[in-house]
């Protein structure tokens, strides 16, 4: 039977649960996100190397751990680029992630709109981390949301970013005065720092300080439709995925995110995040219908960060004292941590909607104090108020958490229960027996005053630095291998500063050699082997219904498609005019033009790995481009079979230029001569053995990909290397690097 696991957050989140998850994960198969979006922040240590995943499931450095973004999502899609290279870039290879099609995006008006409210709010503001959740989530409320899958398609994502630019312009107009030098500074800033996202920081500098909504909206289609085909191989139905993963037995691990009292519904509302970080918003998040056990992750001490009341929050040294000894700066936006004693009243809460399994985090953060305290209850010392049908006096003793931002802006701890500390240092210990009896005792007393069962103890922040309390955590080690961790396939480069994004490096280090490949069309990137023939001999068929001819044979057509010829005299070749055959047009234009017509339809498809690795090398910052003897049905086909933007797509001007030569190389050549690239950093990919002479006249390094008809021997017949020669395109990455 699958086993469905849930860490959430039990305080106000940031409680240690991307430590959590990355612990646990040795014991499932499949790890999952369903709510909130790159508010979070979950810090992780592999070893010596700190990760800090702000949408990216904590798990994903185990190889062999499948992670999934669920519906109940928003995601930035370029800040989740960036989360990916980031990890490709410290050498972990992202095949293990899966995003639902239904999870709605955030756009970057929809950050900007953020930032915009939160500073309109002034007092009143909630203190946001300014990525854009609450209006994206707004936006899913009130029906006119984007969703994931809307990103591919183009007309759709046109419709729906210009309804949202005109109302959304309008409204930073109304909160800006119209100021549109500050609205367009507002959107340049908001793109991640990133030397991949300049092209578009550049068109927003060449669109000046107006706000020109047509051009903006053009814009925004540009960046999210192609970050779109970006991202586009992780898409999948996430629920069907775990469906069947359900089926199989393979035991599932959900990391919540944000803390139960950030819930929408049962956290300290208004100050509160948009989602369900509860037990609930996993279940919608994912479309689970169960789920078997689920722990809350709550610190030995309490944080919180942004406004919003906090009763037991300490305004003395030692609320500096736990912030410094904790680490207590946020790990999204950076800000200190607002620190206080643990909240019995707050864990009793938080066990009446996520149940009573809970863990206990940063432990070893107490240790060396005389003495800590826990509140458990408090006193209300506001205004007379009705809530939930009970009056509020001051004075009256609460003992059941408030979950309403007023009422408990108004409560002061009232019960302390104070217990004497430890000086031993507990970051190594292995069991609940070698800790402290204090320690011990303090463990008790939270469970007692809380109605909680701790299953787990943290006691420092990397993975093996963690307690299972006597019998509370029986599940079986799942992977053959203890740690199977993700297979780092480079040396770690070392990243400056966890928000700069590395694509610059990326390109430094890529620059080494290639910057630059040409591809040839044909049978390289679109697998157009099969098709070609099926639809030229079934072309011919329709024809010959009219008139009858000759038709040729498979072989006749195989022979004469690889003697290279430009493609309208394979017609010519193929279909000799029977004589008077419409009278003014020959036979062979007849069927090229039907063949043309009906090429419209048919449904082309990506040869091996081609669109992902496309994708890649345009990340690498490598500039790509074709050369064809026909653009627009070149154009089609890449389009049929799913390929994103190419920087040039050209056909040689000469109709003798067309067959593979050096020259036909030339308008490849001319463009990227432009752009500064020289011919020794451009590689030629092609599939046959003509492409390599014509790339060797031209001076340029080839690869050769065996998915036309072409065999290795013909290529180092004519003196190609034979490690020049790859099987498929995804063999072509390897071979760049
Ligand atoms: P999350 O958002 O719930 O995943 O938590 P964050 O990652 O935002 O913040 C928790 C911080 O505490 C991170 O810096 C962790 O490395 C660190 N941490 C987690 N568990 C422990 C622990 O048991 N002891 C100590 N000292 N640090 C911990
Ligand atoms: P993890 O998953 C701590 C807080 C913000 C703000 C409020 C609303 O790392 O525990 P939002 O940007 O969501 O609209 O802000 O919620 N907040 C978090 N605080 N940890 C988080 O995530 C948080 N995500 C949101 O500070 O007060
Ligand atoms: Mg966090």
């Amino acid at each position: 039977m699958a086993n469905i696991f849930a860490i959430l957050g039990g305080q106000w989140g940031d409680e240690g649960k991307g430590k959590f998850v990355d612990w646990a994960a040795k014991y499932f198969d499949v790890s999952a996100r369903a709510t909130g979006g790159n508010n979070a922040g979950h810090t992780v240590y592999v070893g010596e190397e700190k990760h800090i995943f702000h949408l990216i499931p904590s798990a994903i450095t185990w190889k062999n751990v499948n992670c999934l973004l669920g519906n109940g999502m928003v995601i930035d899609p370029l800040v989740l680029l960036k989360e990916i290279h980031t990890l490709e870039q410290k050498g972990y290879t992202i095949d293990n992630l899966y995003i639902s099609g239904r999870a709605h995006v955030i756009l970057l008006y929809n950050k900007v709109l953020d930032k915009y409210k939160e500073k309109s709010k002034g007092k009143k503001k909630v203190g946001t981390t300014g990525r854009g959740i609450g209006p994206t989530y707004a936006d899913k409320a009130y029906y006119t949301g984007i969703r994931i899958n809307d990103l591919l398609d183009k007309e759709l994502l046109q419709r729906k970013v210009s309804l949202h630019v005109w109302e959304k312009f309008g409204a930073f107009k109304k909160l800006h005065e119209d100021d549109d030098e500050m609205i367009m500074e507002s959107l340049r800033q908001s793109l991640p720092e990133d030397s991949f996202f300049d092209r578009w920081r550049e068109k927003l500098i060449l669109l000046g300080n107006d706000v020109d909504l047509n051009q903006l909206t053009e814009l925004f289609i540009d960046i999210y439709y192609n970050v779109g085909k970006l991202l586009k191989k992780y898409f999948v139905d996430t629920r069907l995925m775990l469906e069947q993963n359900i089926r199989e037995g393979k035991s599932i691990l959900l990391e919540g995110a944000q803390g139960l009292l950030l819930d929408v519904d049962h956290g300290t509302y208004p100050f509160v995040t948009s989602s369900n970080a509860s037990l609930g918003g996993l279940k919608t998040g994912l479309g689970l219908p169960n789920i078997d056990l689920t722990f809350s992750v709550i610190k030995a001490y309490t944080t919180r960060v942004g406004e919003g009341p906090f009763p037991t929050e300490l305004f003395d040294e030692m609320g500096d004292y736990l912030r410094e000894k904790g680490g207590e700066f946020g790990s999204t936006t950076g800000r200190p941590r607002r620190c206080g004693w643990h909240d019995a009243v707050l864990t009793r809460h938080t066990a009446l909607i996520n149940g009573p399994k809970i863990v206990i985090s940063k432990l070893d953060v107490l240790t060396g104090l005389e003495n800590i305290k826990i509140c458990n209850s408090y006193k209300y010392l506001g205004p007379k108020k009705v809530f939930n049908g009970e009056i509020y006096f001051s004075g009256k003793i609460i003992k059941d958490f408030p979950a309403d931002g007023f009422l408990l802006e108004h409560c002061v701890p009232h019960e302390w229960v104070e217990m004497p500390g430890w000086d031993e240092d507990i970051t190594r210990m292995k069991d609940y027996s070698d800790l402290p009896v204090n320690a011990q005792n303090y463990l008790n007393k939270i469970e007692e005053l809380g109605n909680v069962e701790i299953s787990l103890v943290s006691i420092g922040p990397e993975r093996e630095q963690m307690i299972v309390m006597p019998g509370r955590w029986n599940l079986e080690v799942k992977q053959e291998k203890f740690a199977v961790e993700n297979e780092v396939v480079t040396e770690p480069v070392v990243v400056a500063g966890e928000e700069t994004f590395v694509a610059e490096e990326l390109e430094t280090e890529e620059a080494s050699e290639i910057k630059a490949i040409i591809y040839d069309m044909d049978n390289t990137l679109v697998d157009t082997n099969g098709f070609v023939l099926d639809h030229l001999r079934r072309t011919a068929m329709k024809v010959c219904q009219e008139t009858p001819f000759m038709i040729p044979t498979d072989e006749e057509i195989k022979f004469v498609q690889k003697r290279n010829l430009a493609f309208e005299d394979i017609f010519v070749s193929l279909f000799p005019d029977p004589g008077g055959y419409l009278r003014d047009e020959p036979l062979s234009s007849v069927i090229l033009t039907r063949y043309r017509e009906d090429a419209q339809e048919i449904p082309y498809v990506s040869t091996l790995g081609g669109i992902e690795i496309v994708n890649e090398m345009s990340f690498l910052g490598i500039v790509q481009g074709i050369v064809t003897n026909r653009v627009k049905m070149a154009r089609h086909r890449l389009d049929q079979a799913g390929y994103g933007e190419f920087a040039f797509i050209v056909q040689p001007e000469e109709k003798e230029h067309r067959k593979p030569s050096p020259l036909c190389l030339n308008p490849a050549l001319d463009y990227l001569q432009e752009k500064g690239i020289s011919t020794k950093e451009i590689i030629s990919v092609g599939d046959h053995p003509d492409d390599y002479l014509a790339a060797q006249g031209a001076g340029v390094k080839f690869i050769a990909v065996l998915t036309g008809e072409s065999r290795k021997e013909d290529f180092v017949e004519l003196g190609l290397d034979e490690s020049m020669v790859v099987n498929n395109l995804g063999e072509l990455k390897e071979k760049i690097k």
